[in-house]
């Protein structure tokens, strides 16, 4: 297993270097920087930047944000972006690595202060337009970016209620089934205006010679927001985070995979919560397939069981009782990396394996689940992509003849190599899809 991969592993290297000539599929890194600042193992070095590069061909720096009076774009970390050299650090990268493109992405769920900011940007007008369009120009520039990637932080669908408030019957029983309130009653105003942003945008950028891409955020609904043939051909890539479609924080009651392939039919699912329905909402309003990436998680979400929840694992799993405990390494409720789902595989060091559960159809994802026990301690269910599972949805976007796919992130990876002994499993599987 390991010298396959160690193998795979420098075929890469000369099939990486004749990427841009051949203009092979897009290899988009998120790279979160609050993987830089982790402790121990989870720490993120520059070194092991450097190894995932040769992966890659976009690095999206997460992440920046808006200044809620002024709009402008602005470091939220400025400690490491600037005082610290990060930004700097970063793009000096391009150096050794001259085909690859740096953007700087603004939002992603890290801009924590007055979000709803991302939304009166929208309404506030052509003069706070130009002011945040010159500041992230200005930015983008100061710190030799090649461009601006929008992770635009707007209003979310609503999660299922599972258990329906008393009151209107009706009510309660569209709810369950639409999986949604109206969350933004002026959606249309909105994407009207984001329109006009992302147009004036685009101009800024192609007559500066920078790029611009899109990131649509987990449960951001982009029939909401998003006028496709409108704005496509102002944005050079469109990423769609198409994971996260429940959480144990936004669903704490229930358990389902939260990254399906296609939809996975029974039990009232929510007909778009799945990669390929999201793809095809892009695709069927005749935006270039080419201009779209498939995003992938990293990362698995795990929920905590309880002894109602049963022992099968199946899914959609009831009565569960929100995140699971933070990992060692990451240290975030409800969420771990593969080096931590790794570890708690059946193996001597384990007393108290999980039972892994693959899915020979690859429709859906793998799962793996640990009942809980008598006294109803220690159940965990978590749905997740594995390299493999990250290898088929490489082989669904060439298929469709996507653009790529995008890892969201490098820092959640196993960049260590702690489950196999190969750094980077899950961008080395995808990568390796794309290619052969
Ligand atoms: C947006 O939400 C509506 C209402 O729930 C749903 O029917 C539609 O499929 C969603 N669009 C996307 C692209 O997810």
């Amino acid at each position: 297993m390991n010298s396959l991969w160690l193998g795979l592993g420098l075929s890469l290297v000369l099939l990486a270097a004749i990427q841009n000539v051949s203009g092979a599929p897009n290899m988009i890194c998120y790279y979160d920087s609050k993987g830089f600042e982790r402790q121990g193992l989870a720490q993120f070095g520059l070194q092991d930047m450097e190894l995932a590069l040769q992966f890659c061909t976009h690095v999206i720096y997460g992440y920046t944000g808006i200044n809620p009076d002024t709009y402008e774009l602005q470091s939220i970390n400025k400690r490491l972006d600037m005082e610290q050299r990060h930004f700097s650090q970063i793009t000096a990268l391009k150096d050794r690595y001259p085909y690859i493109k740096f953007l700087l992405s603004v939002g992603g769920d890290r801009d924590l202060v007055q979000e709803d900011k991302y939304i009166k940007l929208l309404e506030a007008g052509r003069q706070a337009h130009t002011r945040f369009i010159e500041s992230s120009r200005d930015l983008v520039r100061r710190y030799n970016f090649d461009g601006l990637d929008l992770s635009l932080q707007l209003p979310r669908n609503k999660p299922r209620k599972v258990h329906g408030e008393v009151g209107s019957a009706w009510k309660s029983f569209k709810k369950f089934f639409t999986g949604d309130f109206i969350v933004d009653s002026e959606s249309e105003t909105h994407k009207g205006q984001l329109t006009g942003l992302i147009k004036d945008l685009g101009s800024a950028f192609s007559a500066s010679n920078l790029l611009l891409s899109l990131t649509v955020l987990p449960n951001v609904n982009s029939s909401w927001y998003f006028d496709a043939p409108a704005i496509a051909p102002s944005l050079d890539m469109i990423n769609l985070a198409t994971f996260d479609f429940l959480t144990p924080d936004r669903n704490p009651e229930e358990a389902d995979y939260t990254s399906p392939l296609y939809e996975a039919f029974g039990q009232n699912r929510l007909g778009h919560y799945n990669v390929n329905f999201q793809m095809e909402h892009w695709l069927l309003q005749r935006v270039p397939a080419q201009k779209l990436n498939i995003g992938i998680a990293s990362y698995g979400r795990a929920w905590k069981l309880s002894s109602e929840s049963g022992d099968t694992g199946m899914p959609v799993v009831q009565h569960t009782k929100g995140p699971a405990l933070a990992g060692l390494q990451t240290k975030t409720e409800g969420l771990l990396n593969w080096a931590e789902i790794c570890q708690m595989m059946p193996n001597p060091g384990n007393s108290k394996p999980v039972r892994r559960v693959l899915d020979p159809t690859k429709r859906y994802g793998s799962y793996a689940v640990r009942p809980a026990d008598s006294s109803d301690e220690n159940g965990i269910w978590i749905s997740y992509d594995d390299p493999d599972t990250a290898s088929s949805k490489a082989q669904y976007a060439r298929a469709k003849n996507l653009g790529g796919v995008a890892l969201f992130d490098l820092t959640l990876d196993d960049f260590r190599g702690q489950c196999t002994g190969d750094r980077f499993p899950m961008l080395r599987a995808i990568k390796y899809r794309l290619l052969v």
